[in-house]
Parts: C-alpha cells; structure tokens; sequence
C-alpha cells in the first residue's frame, strides 16, 4: 500500500496536498494568446484546456484572475489555443514567465495573427482560434468558455507534456501503415540475371506481392500501361511525358544543394495524366548539407512534387562520420517532415553499420511512412523483405505479403550464389 491515505475527515484539504494531487494529473501544453483592435497581445502557457461541447464547437480554459491574461481575455473577449509539441519546451518555460529576462515573449517561435487577430504558432501541433461565449467563476479562477471559429493542425508531432512539475514528452507513436518502393530490383536483374525474361517475371512477381517496382525506361516502353504499381526514372519533361502514359509514378533526382527547376518541368509535362512526381534529393543524409536538404525539400513541394524522396548516399567514410546515424536522421526528420508538407516523404536508406533497420524504425517514429528499399539488398539499399519483416514484428501494416515474396528472394539467390536460401554451398570450385 502506498504511504500516505487521505481519509475523509470533513475539513477541507490543505493546500500543498491539494498541489500534489494536481501536479499528479499527467496533461499537455498550450499556449494560450489574445489579442486586442489595439494591437495588445499577450500569451501564457496552459494546462487547463479542455473540450466542452462538439456542437456548437467549444472549448474551456481556466485563468486565475490575477495574472495579466485574465484582464486581457477578459477585455479583448477572443483567445487562441496553441498545442506544443514535444520540442517546445522552451516556449512553454517562456510563456510560463519561467525565463529570466525575457520582455517581449513573442520574441521566439513563429506567430502569424488568427482570425480573432490572437496569435497563431506557425509550428504548433494543433491549434484552436475563439471568440468568448461564458464567463464561469471557478473560485480564484475564471472558467472561460470559447467558441472555436477557427482551427488547425500545422504540424504531425508528438506532443509536449507535463506531469509531477516536469515537462516530458510521449514515446514517439509508430504510423499504423508503411509503403514499399523497391527501386533498385529490375536494374540489378538487368544487369545480372542475364534474361530478360527471367527479369521481367521476378519484377512482376514483386509488384504482385504488394512492392512498388521501379522499372528501366525502355522495359515501361515494352509493356505500356501496367496493372501494379511502377516508377519509372526520367532527367527531362520529355521523358517524363512520354513515360507518364505506362506509370503510376515518375522519378527526378535533384542535387541535395540544387534547384527544382527540372521537377517542376516534369510536374508540367506530366500534369493530368494522373502520375505522381517523386521529386529525389540526392545524398540527402550528409549532415553537412541539412539546411540546403530542408530548402531542397521546400523546393520540390513548391514544385508541385507530391512525393519527396531521400536517398542515402553509399558508404564514403569511417565510422566516425555521422552518416547513416539515427541521431542525424532523427534532427532531420523533425524539420523536413512538417517541410515536405502534404508531400509523402519517402527515405532510400542503406545499412550502414548495421544502422539501416534502426533508421528505419526511427524514421517511422518520426513521420516517415514511405520507404524505397532493395530486395536481398540490391543496389546496396536497405533489404525489402527485411524492412517488411519488422514492420510485422512492429504490428506496423505494409501492402506487401511476405510469403508471396519469398520464390523472388529465393530465386535471386539461387542466380547470385548459385543456390537456394538456407540450401547446401556449391563449390566455389567446381
Ligand atoms: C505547465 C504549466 C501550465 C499552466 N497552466 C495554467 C493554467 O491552466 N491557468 C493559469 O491561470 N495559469 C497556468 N500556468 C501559469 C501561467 O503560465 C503563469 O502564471 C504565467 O506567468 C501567466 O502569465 P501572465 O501573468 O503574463 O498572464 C501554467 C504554468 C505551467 C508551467
């Protein structure tokens, strides 16, 4: 049994007992602003918002009567709700009066004026704009209630929490479902299989179990209009106009310091046909270009591109660099997921150090929800059938089954090592 048991003795509870219950309700963050015709605005970080009602749309908060957002909620009748994300600790210590020094609290973060003019984060999670519908005493508080008028959700992050006077955060949520993009298997079958249409059958068996297959040019120009799912590679408009007719899904690689020029000419040429764009950054993962990466990133969207792709670049140095490292990947994808905007991100990743299957579980945990992989590891990428493997043992859905690409990984075997999987070594020798 616990320690300490409050019994019921008829006197009101004392207040440090009465904080400590409190302080045990684990909540989330907002910041709550106002702001008047006159230009006046104020914000404070909140605990207590809650959901009143569905319809009409209304929301509480509850303000003690004493600190400066009162007067003005009060006075200016509208107030915003920005819900934080689990990396805006700082702005809640800030709108809290918790930094020293601070005079203007707006100073940090990026506040657009909502509806009611109350300030809006640009990158909260969530946000709700009201106008002042009641008025509740709630004993040293008031219990404002608001009718949502405005609302957005800006940014998919995990949220800012608060519990026992701490700030904590979730463990980063799993996406209930991933895709497959296999873009390195029909190249390496071109150039290894040495039959064509040995090739062309393991490709489609491929695309039958659920993987989106990237085929050369020239094989989309032998079977036009496929049933599954394809990509198909392009430099120029013209390619991409003359491709977009076969394939669900035209691919342009851009440098990761580059322009997107080129993808927004292949957006135009292939505009009503009903193909996606994949708008590839090259090297993308080398932490030494993220914030060229980032502004990539927002070129290709601005382009028109509704898939960004990044592709990890082959192995260039010692272990000491920071290449293929779940940290690098994490910061990243903190910021270029919430850039790429509607855009699906999608990452090629490698295996680095064995980092590869780390980073795709850290890649999920932060946004990702498209891969591009290789089965048994073709073209150096991340194995297909590995990639889909956790996600089964994640209990993360994928459109891919298993057991349909298990004859592909055994044949590719068999033509690169000359035997099945798991079956006896032939001779190197003969
Ligand atoms: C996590 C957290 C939650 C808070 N929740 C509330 C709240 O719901 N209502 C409230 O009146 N004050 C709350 N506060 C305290 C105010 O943020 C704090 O008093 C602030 O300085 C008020 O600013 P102002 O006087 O400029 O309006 C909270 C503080 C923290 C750190």
């Amino acid at each position: 049994m616990g320690a300490e048991v409050a019994m019921d003795t008829g006197t009101a509870v004392d207040g440090t007992t009465f904080r400590r219950v409190l302080a045990r309700w684990p909540s989330g963050v907002g910041i709550i602003t106002t702001a008047g015709r006159d230009g006046l605005r104020h914000g404070m970080t909140a605990s207590s918002f809650s959901s009143v009602s569905l319809d009409p749309p209304l929301v509480l908060v509850c303000l003690d009567r004493r600190i400066r957002s009162h007067e003005l909620v009060a006075r200016h009748g509208v107030f915003a709700v920005n819900v934080l994300g689990r990396d805006h600790i700082g702005l809640g210590r800030r709108f809290a009066g918790l930094t020293p020094g601070v005079t203007d609290r707006f100073a940090e973060g990026d506040w657009l004026p909502g509806a009611t003019g109350s300030p809006v984060l640009a990158d909260a999670t969530a946000w709700v704009d009201c106008r002042v519908r009641h008025a509740y005493p709630g004993g040293d508080h008031t219990i404002f209630v608001g009718e949502v008028i405005a609302a957005g959700v800006p940014r998919i992050t995990s949220p800012l929490l608060f519990h026992s006077r701490s700030w904590g955060q979730l463990a980063d949520p799993l996406p209930e479902s991933v895709t497959v993009a296999d873009t390195e298997l029909a190249r390496t079958l071109a150039a290894e299989a040495g039959n064509r249409r040995r090739a062309a059958r393991l490709t489609a068996a491929v695309r039958a179990a659920g993987v989106r297959v990237r085929l050369p040019r020239d094989e989309l120009r032998r079977s036009p209009a496929l049933p599954e799912p394809v990509s198909v590679r392009v430099r120029n408009a013209a390619e991409a106009a003359e491709a977009a007719a076969g394939c669900r899904a035209v691919e342009v690689t851009v440098a990761a310091d580059g322009t997107a020029a080129t993808a927004a000419s292949v957006v135009a040429a292939v505009a009503g046909s009903g193909t996606a764009v994949v708008g590839r950054v090259d090297d993308a993962l080398d932490p030494a270009r993220g914030r060229a990466v980032l502004h990539t990133i927002g070129a290709l969207r601005e382009a028109g591109c509704g898939e960004i792709a990044l592709d990890e670049a082959g192995p260039r140095g010692g272990e000491d660099r920071e290449d293929g490292s779940p940290r690098h990947l994490r910061r990243l994808l903190q910021d270029a997921v919430p850039q790429a905007g509607d855009a699906r991100l999608r990452l090629a990743l490698r295996d680095h150090h064995g980092l590869g299957l780390v980073n795709a579980l850290t890649a999920m945990k932060n946004g990702v929800r498209d891969f591009d992989t290789g089965l048994a590891g073709c073209g150096g990428l991340l194995p297909t059938e590995r990639l889909v493997l956790l996600c089964s043992r994640l209990g993360v859905e994928t459109p891919v089954e298993r057991e349909a690409l298990r004859p592909c990984l055994n044949e590719l075997h068999t033509l690169r090592y000359g035997r099945r999987r798991g079956g006896p070594v032939r001779p190197a020798v003969p």
